[in-house]
């Protein structure tokens, strides 16, 4: 395969994956057909990553943002992501897929929060790929949550000196390395509140391509053209 070849697959893939509404738009379907459809795109790109070998996987499912949403779709939501684990958590357990959570998810109801936490724990031994789900999340409020928790081993004495390092143990993906390549499908060009700190050297690809139609080939476009990336972390080129 030609974007394994290249040698230069990413370590960790964050996704924002945007467009379901516009999908379903488009052929006169509502809204809630569009998210189905983009679990189709889910489960594929999380198969893909799994057998090309990328040990980390993030996707950003539900933002704090999204409660605003009318209270249906919303519901809806939470009612597939519900259906999803149960339904998916065979393929996590034959492919050594640990699962993980990012974001408050104190905020959902409590069934789903038994739920999520079952699969947590049923995985949590799992070592070739570790997908992180961002439900409720909000990178700002993720990098608060740190400041308050970093404030308060500082005050017990377990922290002496604050650093970037010291800083990122404890965001939400404390021990996760940050993403190398930050895919948005739908065309748009924000961040949109994702992983506000561990992106700062990250690779962005933006792609037109609505997220249920997000699929292998696109996924490896997307790798194809990290691969041909001139990374430098603010350095200079090798000569
Ligand atoms: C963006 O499309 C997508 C979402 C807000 C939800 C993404 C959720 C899924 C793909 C299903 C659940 C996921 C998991 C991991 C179980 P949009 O509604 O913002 O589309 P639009 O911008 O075209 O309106």
């Amino acid at each position: 395969m030609e974007v394994l070849e290249t040698g230069k697959l990413p370590n960790h893939v964050a996704i924002i994956m945007d467009g379901n509404g516009r999908w379903a738009r488009q052929r006169g379907l509502p809204r809630i057909e569009g998210h189905i459809k983009g679990l189709d795109s889910v489960r594929e790109i999380i198969t893909v990553t799994r057998r090309i070998g990328i040990p980390y996987l993030t996707l950003y499912a539900f933002s704090k943002e999204n409660w605003s949403r009318p209270k249906d779709e919303v519901q809806r939501l939470l009612e597939l992501l519900g259906l999803y684990l149960e339904k998916e958590l065979p393929l996590m357990m034959e492919n050594d897929i640990r699962f993980n959570v990012i974001g408050r998810t104190s905020d959902f109801p409590k069934r789903l929060v038994r739920q999520l936490n079952d699969v947590m724990t049923k995985t949590k031994r799992h070592r070739s790929l570790l997908l992180n789900i961002a439900l409720s999340y909000s990178g700002r409020q993720e990098i608060l949550d740190a400041v308050k928790a970093i404030i308060k081993d500082v005050k017990l004495g377990k922290v002496k000196r604050i650093d970037e390092k010291r800083f990122s143990t404890y965001l939400y993906t404390g021990g996760i390395p940050d993403p190398d390549l930050l895919i948005r499908t739908s065309g748009e060009m924000r961040v949109s509140n994702f992983l506000l700190w561990q992106i700062a050297y990250s690779e962005i690809y933006i792609t037109p391509v609505l997220w249920p139609d997000f699929r292998e080939e696109a996924y490896f476009e997307a790798l194809r053209e990290y691969a041909i990336r001139d990374r430098r972390f603010g350095g200079l080129k090798e000569v």
